[in-house]
């Protein structure tokens, strides 16, 4: 299942992925360390780091293909990696929110709203969230037209995926379902529909980010937006069952809340069985996506495997 390259590749990409992000935010006189220091708590504390990998795997093995520097490559996505696991990190402490999931537990440590109170966990979320933005818009400094097309593009597609149209819209979703309900289990094709957003957009635009920084033309672009989509929306399938079968302990979050707040999920639409069968379905669309990009040989394929197999 894990291949040795694969290995590698957390084992070196994740102590960089860590000091970029230690290095991306602001730091006093800029901004009070009180702000700060609650976002550097939730972003700094753990986390597998799946969407800043994909960001890097992804704009490695369109630079790979070409025939360009795998350094390169990092050196043109690493923003975007760290912007979106900035967004990423807001999503989930707005989640866990006693507005929202009401979680105490967050990748095995008190969510910041425990610590620091609601109100500076909603502030610390929104200052993730417009850093985020500020790393991608300045980095990597560049006065070259191309690289700031790609920059100007990549904004682009991480406030869509992160905003109405996607996250935010999804959560929104996700609230709805649970504080209106119709009374009717939700249809399999709206549960898709909310999870695509509320998970699945933010991973696909990591999957696209890198391959945009590193220069993918349109073809290459949309075959690995399909691959991004599949995985994204595996990756969520597979939370669900998680929820169900793992323990806080083994996830670093409260296990058994989904089912406990009646939320449509998966398993609770389609069982446990099938929701592994359709994740399985996931895969084979990511891997068909891949072939058509020319990216089948590709770290791309193992953090696919990685997605479904995980256990935390
Ligand atoms: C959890 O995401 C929230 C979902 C979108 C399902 P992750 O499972 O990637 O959480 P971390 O970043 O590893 O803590
Ligand atoms: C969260 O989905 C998706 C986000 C946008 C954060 P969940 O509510 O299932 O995520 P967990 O299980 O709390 O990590
Ligand atoms: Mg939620
Ligand atoms: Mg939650
Ligand atoms: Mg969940």
């Amino acid at each position: 299942m894990t291949t040795p390259a694969w290995t590698a590749f957390l084992d070196e990409e994740r102590p960089r992925i860590e000091a970029a992000l230690d290095r991306a935010l602001s730091v006093p006189p800029e901004c009070p360390s009180i702000v700060l220091e609650a976002m550097r708590y939730s972003l700094l504390g753990g986390g597998k780091r799946m969407r800043p990998l994909l960001v890097l795997a992804s704009a490695g093995a369109v630079a790979r293909r070409a025939g360009g520097s795998l350094d390169d490559a990092r050196r043109l996505a690493m923003p975007a990696a760290c912007a979106i696991e900035m967004i990423h990190t807001y999503s989930l402490i707005h989640d866990d929110l006693p507005a929202m999931d009401d979680d105490a537990l967050r990748r095995g440590r008190p969510t910041l709203h425990v610590l620091h109170g609601e109100g500076l966990a909603v502030l610390a979320g929104d200052g993730l969230h417009a850093e985020a933005f500020v790393v991608l818009a300045r980095d990597p400094e560049s006065d070259d037209p191309v690289i700031t097309a790609r920059k100007l593009a990549v904004i682009r597609l991480v406030g869509e995926a992160a905003g109405p149209a996607g996250m935010v819209g999804g959560q929104a979703l996700d609230l709805a379902a649970v504080e209106a309900p119709t009374g009717r289990p939700m249809t399999p094709e709206a549960l898709e529909d909310m999870h695509a957003r509320k998970t699945g957009a933010l991973i696909r635009a990591s999957a696209l980010a890198g391959a945009m920084m590193a220069g993918a033309d349109p073809a290459t672009a949309a075959a690995v937006g399909r691959y991004g989509t599949a995985i994204g929306l595996a990756f969520q399938i597979v939370d669900d069952i998680l929820d169900i079968e793992g323990n806080a302990a083994g996830l670093g979050k409260t296990a058994g809340k989904d089912a406990a707040a009646g939320k449509p999920t998966y398993p609770a639409i389609h069982g446990i069985d099938r929701s592994r069968a359709l994740a399985a379905d996931c895969l084979a669309r990511a891997d068909a996506a891949l072939a058509d990009a020319g990216l089948a040989d590709s770290l791309l394929r193992d953090i696919g495997r990685w997605i479904v197999a995980r256990t935390s």
